[in-house]
């Protein structure tokens, strides 16, 4: 007998602002950290246009509904509502979002906004962005004014989408925008924004009583190599720069003990301690929150001389051996379960919903025009069973939403890396919903069938 997900159950698809809008130079728009990145050559592509969402969002919707979601996760981009960050608020860009949000709820979906997915205004950055303890300020005034005007309608809120990626890829390898490169950097960066979620948390809750809030924070469950006591150490670092450093302020165990004590050890900062850090900080951190996002695509092998929590596992494209996606990211849905149970042991959120999980595949229409995408439906069936085995076993796993509704840019990778259970041809701007689509419709409908295979 496969899981049977409750009544209840919350059944979504999400994107994210830059990665689907388009309409980059729309209606008082700001540029953003993204912008600029493309601008200076550091992507393939831009998201100048997209998928062009910002005209198409009603076919969008309509494509959702029909594919019968209860909920749907998007960003707002907080350069189209205060386009340098700080300054005036562009009644246009909230406008747009308002749109939106009204669309969805005439069509049963529950909009589940997330505040922050790495969108920084460029005006911002070029003040400090994430170092500058003022920008803390100025989204927690962000979340102030979309909460305002959004709040008596959206009643799922996210602050923030994946902190260590912002912080990490962002200030400290500079892979993704704004491009730099420093350790203490990233460290100083993370802090700045779980600070930012903290105090983002009592500024919605006053603006939307009955919302249910949280964090989407991403994992890297790892595994060591083997019992050698060195690929074991050398995990447990991985496992407390990647993933412990994040969930332990959020639910209020402060930054692991040993991992600050290696930052001193290898003088990340030239005095001991975390210099970023102020009398306070962590328990605002640790506000209360309804549920815990979690965004889980693979999980990793750790041995003795790996780098400390920063493998990034770059795209090799589709010739990838069995059992990866064209991420070059290993299929493992069973550390899905078994974290799922972690976090629940060692946080015991109200609630976990995976805000993120799916895969990379480029299958494209065939010459009958069908998008046969049947190493995806493989992935995401595993994913959910191992979802609803943590459900079995007690977790309290709440929801579950496919990334992506929208084949979309994938960052630095471009739009070669298709994540939708939508194809996009991006010449035409056309919609081609995948099997996946219709598969995921019918587990929506009728529950996971009682075994799927596919391959
Ligand atoms: C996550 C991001 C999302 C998308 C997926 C593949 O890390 O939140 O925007 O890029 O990975």
């Amino acid at each position: 007998m496969g899981t049977e997900f409750p009544d209840g159950f919350t059944w979504g698809v999400a994107t994210s602002a830059y990665q689907i809008e388009g309409g980059r130079y729309q209606d008082g728009k700001g540029e953003s950290i993204w912008d600029r990145f493309a601008d200076t050559g550091r992507m393939p592509s831009s998201g100048d246009v997209a998928c062009d969402h910002f005209h198409r969002w009603r076919e969008d919707i309509a494509l959702m509904a029909e594919l019968g979601v209860t909920a749907y996760g998007f960003s707002t981009a907080w350069t189209r509502i205060i386009p340098d960050g700080y300054g005036d608020v562009n009644q246009a860009g909230l406008d747009f979002y308002g749109r939106l949000v009204d669309e969805l709820l005439r069509n049963g979906i529950a909009p589940w906004l997330t505040l922050y997915h790495w969108d920084l205004p460029q005006a911002l950055e070029d003040r400090g962005g994430w170092l500058n303890r003022e920008t803390v300020d100025h989204f927690v005034r962000y979340a102030d004014v979309v909460s305002r005007a959004l709040g008596d309608r959206v009643k799922h809120w996210i602050t923030h989408n994946e902190p260590w990626v912002a912080a990490h890829l962002g200030y400290g390898i500079g892979v993704f925008a704004p491009g730099i490169s420093d350790f203490g950097s990233a460290l100083t960066a993370g802090h700045h924004l779980l600070l930012s979620h903290g105090r983002a948390v009592p500024a919605i809750r006053s603006n939307s009583s009955a919302a249910q809030l949280g964090i989407a924070l991403d994992c890297r469950p790892s595994r060591p190599a083997s019992d050698d006591p060195e690929d074991v150490a050398t995990n447990r670092v991985h496992d407390g720069f990647r993933n412990r450093w994040f969930f332990d302020p959020v639910f209020g165990k402060g930054y692991p003990a040993d991992v600050t004590a290696l930052c001193d050890e290898r003088q990340v900062f030239k005095d001991a301690g975390l210099p970023f850090l102020r009398a306070g900080d962590l328990d605002e951190i640790a506000e209360p929150v309804d549920f815990l996002g979690l965004n889980y695509y693979t999980s990793v092998e750790i041995r003795a001389g790996d780098e400390d929590g920063m493998e990034v596992v770059l795209p090799a494209g589709p010739d990838q051996p069995a059992g990866y996606t064209e991420m070059g990211w290993e299929i493992t849905p069973e550390a899905l379960t078994s974290y799922l149970g972690h976090l629940h042991s060692e946080y015991a959120p109200a609630a976990i919903v995976i805000t993120e999980n799916g895969a990379s595949y480029s299958a494209g229409p065939a010459s009958d025009g069908v998008v046969r995408d049947l190493k995806r439906i493989d992935y995401l069936d595993d994913h959910i069973r191992a979802a609803g085995e943590a459900l079995d076993a007690g977790v309290p796993v709440a929801g579950y939403f496919v990334w992506s509704f929208l084949d979309n840019l994938e960052w630095v990778t471009g739009y070669g890396q298709r994540f939708g259970l939508v194809w996009v041809d991006y010449a035409t701007g056309q919609r081609i919903p995948k099997e996946s689509y219709h598969w995921y419709r019918r587990v929506i409908a009728e529950g996971l069938p009682d075994q799927t295979s596919l391959l």
